[in-house]
């Protein structure tokens, strides 16, 4: 199975939390990123996603993160694969969104 639930961290010591999984695959929860570009502290941000309910353990999923301590967005893409001796490992990948005050400044504003 591939069950979001619960602390994940990943190799920046960034670390989410998700609250839980419905029946339908939606789940919520918040983030809690170890690094940032932007001028303010950090605060935990909260995200509400959705995952493929496979009974193989290697399930898609996203998710997007209301950044709270920024005007960004930012959208995951990734899967989860079942690792050695039960541990899961999620492979993911992210876009971040940043706001530019004009149209002209648009070509730098997704990272
Ligand atoms: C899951 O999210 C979808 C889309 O927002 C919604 O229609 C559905 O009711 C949600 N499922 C549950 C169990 O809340």
């Amino acid at each position: 199975q591939c069950d979001l639930t619960g602390w994940w961290e990943n190799d920046l010591g960034s670390k989410m939390h998700v609250t839980e999984v419905d029946n339908q695959g939606n789940f919520s929860g918040k983030y809690y990123t170890a690094v940032s570009v932007a001028q303010k502290p950090i605060e935990p941000s909260p995200f509400i996603g959705s995952q493929h309910l496979d009974e193989d353990g290697r399930c898609t999923f996203g998710f997007t993160v209301n950044w709270k301590f920024s005007d960004s967005t930012a959208v995951f893409v990734g899967q989860c694969f079942p690792g050695e001796g039960g541990e899961e490992v999620l492979q993911s990948t992210w876009l971040l969104r940043e706001k530019v005050n004009s149209l002209s400044n648009d070509w730098k504003a997704t990272r």
